[in-house]
C-alpha cells in the first residue's frame, strides 16, 4: 500500500470515528468538558462505547498505521546521518582507525569514566560511560546578553521562548538565548574494546546502575533508531545522571550501543534468566515488549522510569521524584491543558486525571509490582487492546480516591488492602509534542521542561527529528552542523496575512482565539510562504547548497480529525508563529531531508561551529520576471555569479527570483515533480455534505496556472483550498 493511501485511510478513519462519536447532531466536540459530557451521555447507552474510548481507539489505529507506514518506507528505516555506519563491521574498522594508539584511548576512557563516577552525586561501582560529562560549557561559549527588543511595528513577533534574553553567539549573530541543553556536547566516542557479551536484564544489572536511592532510567531502541538513544544518552551525560540502561530490541542495536559505551541489555537474545530475563519467545507484538519490559523492571526491585525512544530528558527527573517520595506511579499524559498553570510544577489535578495517560514516560516504584503484573497479564489476554488504555483501566478498576490535599490519587487495591498513590505529571514540564511545540507551555513559563515526548506530530521519525532540531534538543553529528554550504533568505511575511482580522497582537505573536483566521486565510498565508520556499529550494539546488528554512507561520493548528482551529481541548493560541515544519512540509516523503534543508533555528544553535555563523554573506538579487526578455539567460547569469560566491552561508536579502527563471526544460519538470511531492496536508475540517476526506493538500506550485499536483490532479484555474484525495 502506498503511504498516500495509508494517510488517506487514517484521515478517513478519523473522520468516520469522529462523525460516529458526534452523531446525531454532528457538531464537533470542542473542549475536554464537551468530551467528558459526551462521555457521560454515551455511558448511559449500553451499545455505544464512550467517546473517550472511541478516540483512544482512533489514536491506537493511527499509531498502528504509523508503525505500518514506518515499516514500509525504506528511507525512514535507514539511519539518519549519512555518516552513521550501517553495519557494526564498518564501525569496528572505523574504531581501529580512531584508536591507533589503543593504550592511550583506554587510559583516556578510564580516566573519563572515573571522573564521571567521582563527580556525580551517587558513585556507581561499575564504569558507566566512557565519556566525560560536560560541565556547564554553554555560558562560556556565549557572548554578551541583552533583553530581546520588542518586535518592530508591523513585523510578526517571535514565538515565546524559554528566556526573554538575546545572546550574541560566536560569529557575531544576535539570537534568542539558547537553553543549556543546547550546549555542544562531547561526541560519544567509540570505546577501545567494547564488550562482546550479550547481557540480559537481571536484578543485578538493574541494581548496579540504579542510584543509591534505587532509581533507574530505562529506554529501549532498535538499530534504526539508535540516533534517538544516542541523543538521550548525550543529554543524560551532560546532566551527570549515570543511572540509566538502554534496552536493545535487536542485536545490531546492542552492538551499536556497546561500541559507544552505553550500558545496555539485549531484549531479544534468547538468553533469559528465569526471573528477570528478556528474550523469551513471548514477544509476538511490539506493544507487548514494553509491557513485559516494565514488568521485568518492576521485578528487579528498582524504582524505574521507563521512557519511549522518542521521549527526551532535558532536566534530571530524580530530584522531582524524590520530592514525591510517597508516589508509587507517576505518568505523563495526553492532557492538553494545564490544571494549575504553566508555572506550577506540581502534579495535574482532576482534569489531568481524567484525560488519557501516556505511558511513553512512566515512573513506577517496585512496590507497584502487583499492578504491573495484572496490567501485563491483561495486555497479553487482550492483545488487540492498546496497552496504554489498559494501563489506565487496570489502575482505575477500584476507582480513584483523593487523599487529603495531595494531588496523588489512591488507585489499584494492593493485596494488603492499601492503594497505590498515582499522579499525573504536569503537562508543561513533562510535555507532549503538542504542549511543548505548539502550545509552548514551558516557553511561556520561561522554563525548561524535564521531558519532551514527540507525540502529536505528522512526519514519522523524520518529523520527530525535525521538531527536535527546531527546538535544539536533537544531537546531530558534527558534519550536520559543519555543512558543506548553506543558503538562507529573508522571508517576506506580510503582517496583514498573519493577522487578517486585525486586533491586538500579544508579545509572543498570538491573538485572542476568537480572532482566528478562516481556512482560506490560513492557506493564503501558507501559500505565500510555500512559493518563496519553492523558489529558494530551486536556487539552493542550482548552487549545491542546503537551504536553511525560515520560520513558518500557520494560521490554524493541525490534527488527525476535523477541528475548528486548534485540537479539541487544547490550550494552544493562534497563529502559530513558529509552526513546526511537519505541519506543512512532508519531511518524511523527502526521505533524507538532511540532504536538502536545515531547521529554522539552525544558525542560532550553539552546536554550530563559529566559522559557519561567521561565514554569512548577504546578497541582494536584481529582479528578473518570468516574462522578461532573455529571462533564461539572465537566470543563468545569476546562477553563475552566485556560484562564484564561496560564502559558507549565502544570505539572500532581496525577494527571490522565480524557479522558472532558474530552471528550464527537463530540469524544471523534474524539479516540479519533486517539489510538489514535498507538500504535506492540512487536516482538517468536515467535508461538505459529510462525505469524503476532509483534508487539504499543500501545493508548492499553488501560484502556477496550469500545473499538476502531487496527486496528478491538473489545475487549470487558480488554486483554491480543495478537499482530498
Ligand atoms: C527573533 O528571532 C531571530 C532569530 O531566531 C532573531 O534574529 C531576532 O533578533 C529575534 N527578534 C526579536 C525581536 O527578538
Amino acid at each position: 500500500m502506498r503511504p498516500i493511501a495509508l494517510c488517506a485511510i487514517v484521515a478517513l478513519l478519523a473522520i468516520f470515528i469522529i462523525t460516529l462519536a458526534t452523531a446525531p447532531n454532528s457538531t464537533y466536540l470542542n473542549t475536554r468538558q464537551d468530551l467528558a459530557a459526551a462521555n457521560l451521555r454515551h455511558t448511559t447507552s449500553a451499545t455505544t462505547p464512550p467517546v473517550a474510548t472511541q478516540i483512544d481507539n482512533l489514536r491506537h489505529r493511527i499509531d498502528q498505521l504509523e508503525r505500518l507506514l514506518a515499516a514500509r518506507q525504506p528511507e525512514s528505516l535507514t539511519p539518519l546521518q549519512p555518516a552513521l555506519p550501517r553495519a557494526s563491521n564498518r564501525n569496528r574498522r572505523r574504531r581501529s582507525d580512531l584508536f591507533d594508539d589503543g593504550a592511550a584511548a583506554v587510559v583516556a576512557a578510564t580516566a573519563a569514566s572515573t571522573a564521571t563516577a567521582a563527580s556525580s552525586p551517587a558513585v556507581v561501582s561499575a564504569p558507566t560511560h566512557a565519556v566525560p560529562r560536560s560541565a556547564s560549557t554553554l555560558a562560556a561559549a556565549l557572548g554578551p546578553e541583552r533583553l530581546a527588543p520588542p518586535a518592530p511595528p508591523s513585523s510578526v513577533p517571535n514565538a515565546s521562548w524559554w528566556s526573554p534574553m538575546q545572546t550574541q553567539l560566536p560569529g557575531g549573530l544576535w539570537c534568542p538565548k539558547p537553553p543549556e541543553y543546547a550546549a555542544a556536547k562531547p561526541e560519544l566516542r567509540l570505546v577501545a574494546s567494547p564488550p562482546t557479551d550479550k547481557p540480559v536484564l537481571t536484578e543485578a544489572l538493574a541494581r548496579k546502575f540504579a542510584s543509591p536511592d534505587n532509581m533507574l532510567i530505562v529506554t529501549y531502541v532498535n538499530y534504526h533508531r539508535l540516533d534517538f538513544a544516542f541523543t538521550l544518552v548525550k543529554h543524560l551525560v551532560s546532566l551527570s545522571n549515570p543511572h540509566y540502561l538502554v534496552g536493545a530490541l535487536d542485536d545490531e542495536a546492542g552492538r551499536g550501543l556497546q561500541e559507544k559505551g552505553v550500558p545496555t541489555f539485549f531484549m531479544n537474545s534468547g538468553l533469559t534468566t528465569q526471573d528477570y530475563g528478556w528474550g523469551t519467545k513471548n514477544f509476538r507484538q511490539l506493544g507487548l515488549h514494553k509491557v513485559d519490559l516494565v514488568l521485568a523492571l518492576a521485578k528487579t526491585g528498582v524504582d524505574c522510569l521507563t521512557i519511549d525512544a522518542d521521549a527526551f530528558i532535558l532536566r534530571d527527573p530524580f530530584p522531582y521524584f524524590r520530592k514525591l517520595a510517597e508516589a508509587d506511579v507517576l505518568t505523563s499524559s495526553d492532557h492538553l491543558r494545564s490544571d494549575y498553570g504553566y508555572e506550577d510544577d506540581g502534579l495535574e489535578g482532576n482534569q489531568g486525571m481524567s484525560s488519557a495517560f501516556n505511558i511513553g514516560y512512566i515512573f513506577i516504584r517496585a512496590k507497584a509490582l502487583p499492578f504491573v503484573q495484572q496490567w501485563r497479564d491483561t495486555c497479553h489476554r487482550r492483545p488487540n487492546d492498546w496497552d496504554q488504555v489498559l494501563f489506565m483501566s487496570v489502575l482505575k478498576q477500584s476507582g480513584a480516591r483523593t487523599n487529603g490535599g495531595s494531588r496523588l490519587r489512591d488507585m489499584f487495591k494492593l493485596p494488603d488492602g492499601g492503594h497505590l498513590k498515582v499522579g499525573v505529571l504536569p503537562v508543561s514540564l513533562f510535555a507532549s509534542g503538542h504542549t511543548h511545540f505548539v502550545t509552548r507551555m514551558a516557553h511561556q513559563a520561561h522554563t525548561i521542561p524535564y521531558m519532551v515526548h514527540t507525540t502529536f506530530q505528522y512526519g514519522g521519525a523524520q518529523g520527530k527529528r525535525h521538531r527536535l532540531r527546531e527546538s535544539m534538543i536533537w544531537e546531530d553529528l558534527p558534519e550536520y552542523y559543519a555543512g558543506p554550504k548553506f543558503l538562507r533568505y529573508d522571508a517576506d511575511l506580510p503582517y496583514d496575512l498573519v493577522y487578517p482580522k486585525g486586533g491586538e497582537v500579544r508579545p509572543d505573536g498570538t491573538q485572542e482565539l476568537s480572532n482566528h483566521m478562516s481556512v482560506e486565510q490560513h492557506f493564503t498565508l501558507v501559500n505565500h510562504q510555500l512559493v518563496q520556499l519553492r523558489n529558494a529550494f530551486a536556487l539552493a539546488r542550482e548552487l549545491g547548497r542546503i537551504l536553511i528554512l525560515p520560520r513558518l507561520v500557520c494560521g490554524l493548528d493541525r490534527w488527525w480529525a476535523p477541528h475548528k482551529n486548534v485540537i479539541p481541548g487544547s490550550a494552544a493560541q493562534l497563529p502559530l508563529v513558529d509552526c513546526p515544519a511537519d505541519h506543512v512540509i512532508d519531511v518524511e516523503r523527502m526521505g533524507k531531508p538532511e540532504l536538502f534543508l536545515r531547521e529554522s533555528s539552525f544558525l542560532c544553535n550553539p552546536r554550530l561551529p563559529a566559522a559557519v555563523r561567521g561565514g554569512i554573506v548577504s546578497v541582494g538579487l536584481d529582479p528578473i520576471g518570468v516574462a522578461d526578455a532573455g529571462a533564461a539567460e539572465l537566470g543563468a547569469g545569476l546562477i553563475a555569479s552566485l556560484a562564484a560566491n564561496g560564502a559558507k552561508v549565502l544570505s539572500i536579502t532581496s525577494p527571490l527570483v522565480d524557479y522558472r527563471v532558474l530552471l528550464n526544460g527537463a530540469k524544471r519538470k523534474e524539479f516540479e515533480r519533486t517539489i510538489s511531492s514535498w507538500g504535506g496536508l492540512w487536516c482538517c475540517k468536515s467535508p461538505p455534505g459529510g462525505r469524503g476526506p476532509g483534508h487539504i493538500w499543500y501545493d508548492f506550485l499553488n501560484d502556477i496556472v496550469p500545473h499538476v499536483d502531487r496527486h496528478n490532479r491538473k489545475w487549470d484555474a487558480p488554486w483554491s483550498p480543495t478537499m482530498g484525495p
